[in-house]
């Protein structure tokens, strides 16, 4: 017998940044965080999973290469996803994954996000796990348990030490705000040279940012900005996403030693944004920068063709390449099924 079942899901974009860890293990964040999940037309992870009686081990390929599947990170969602497990019970089953982002890898664009989110939910169908996946998500990266749902999604940071209260909630489905648009410009599509994991880990020990991160600003931006979700209201939502992302690479600044994810191209990038909002008398559009180089434009759907025209005229030719969030919908979803 071979089933397979091939699934697609979403990257989502903090607004509010995950950068930090309680619990290594279980991936506990030391601050909640909060992002918007992008739709499926631009940047996508797509994963197949097929389990068949004849493969004589599991085994995953990323992008075509073979990769290890004997990491900590898949061995734990596999052992979650089994223990849950409904279908394919038979101990003989193994599994063979093949999974592919139509955007740069490890580049600072969230591919862990969907990535992990994809191969969950892959394998949740295929093996009859029902209920709420964005626990398991969590377990391969943190960040892939906002991209299980759509919409604005915020990562409840939790209290318990087993991270049962470490879940992802919608704050508003994608209708809530349909005029919000994201536009990424790609700087560099390379691999970054300090992954989220090691980054986070390391300025959670030394950069003396982190405490009052933690312990204040991020709680009251997380109140701040999911009132002007509901609100609409995106001179505060913009306001608030810049601060954020300024506040994040300056933790990655003093941390020991520095980690400095943005290029030159990045801060020219926040410069004409900054100085755009300005000549306009309020913020028209809004960056942000995740751990990587590459620019991440929140703005109303009214602002797009202007700002596209000033991103064009600053980067002719193929300097950067643009996607914007399509009009399709959000969701994480099934598209093929044999058995
Ligand atoms: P990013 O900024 O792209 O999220 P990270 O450093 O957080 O970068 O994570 C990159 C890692 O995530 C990759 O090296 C790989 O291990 C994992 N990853 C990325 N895409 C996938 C995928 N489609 N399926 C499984 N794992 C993935
Ligand atoms: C800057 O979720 O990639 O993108 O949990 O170790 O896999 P791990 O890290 P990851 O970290 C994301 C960091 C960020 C901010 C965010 O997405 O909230
Ligand atoms: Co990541």
């Amino acid at each position: 017998m071979l089933s397979s079942i091939t699934c697609t899901a979403p990257v989502n974009i903090a607004t509010i940044k995950y950068w930090g860890k309680r619990d290594e293990k279980l991936i506990l964040p030391l601050n909640s965080s909060l992002s918007g999940t992008l739709h499926q037309d631009d940047l996508k992870t797509t994963t197949t999973a097929v389990a068949s009686e004849n493969f004589t081990e599991d085994a995953i390929w990323l992008n075509g290469k073979k990769e290890d599947i004997n990491t900590t990170r898949y061995q734990n969602v596999l052992r979650m996803i089994r223990s849950r497990a409904t279908k394919l019970m038979d101990k003989k089953h193994f599994v063979h994954i093949c999974s592919i982002n139509n955007f740069p890898t490890a580049a600072g664009l969230a591919s862990s996000a969907s990535g992990y989110a994809c191969l969950v939910y892959v394998l949740a169908q295929l093996y009859g796990v029902s209920g709420d996946i964005s626990a398991i998500a969590r377990i391969g990266s943190g960040s892939a348990c906002r991209s299980v749902y759509g919409g604005f999604v915020k990562w409840e940071m939790g209290a318990e030490s087993d991270g049962s209260d470490s879940i992802a909630v919608q704050v508003a489905p994608e209708t809530h705000w349909p005029e919000m648009n994201i536009i990424v410009l790609v700087v560099n599509d390379k691999k970054k040279e300090t992954s989220s994991t090691d980054g986070m880990q390391r300025s959670a020990a030394t950069s003396p940012m982190m405490k009052e991160r933690c312990a204040t600003i991020v709680p009251q931006r997380m109140r701040d900005i999911e009132a002007a979700i509901q609100a609409r209201d995106f001179q505060t939502f913009g306001d608030i996403t810049m601060k954020d992302s300024d506040d994040f690479h300056e933790v990655c600044a003093t941390t020991d030693p520095a980690i400095y994810y943005l290029n030159d191209t990045s801060r020219y990038i926040m410069n004409l944004v900054h100085k755009y909002n300005k000549m306009s008398g309020k913020i028209k559009c809004a960056y942000t920068f995740d751990a990587g180089p590459n620019a991440c434009i929140y703005l109303p759907e009214e602002n797009v063709v202007e700002a596209l025209a000033l991103f064009t005229k600053h980067f002719p030719g193929s300097d950067l390449s643009t996607y914007y969030r399509g009009s399709d919908k959000s969701n994480i979803e099934k598209i093929e099924h044999y058995q």
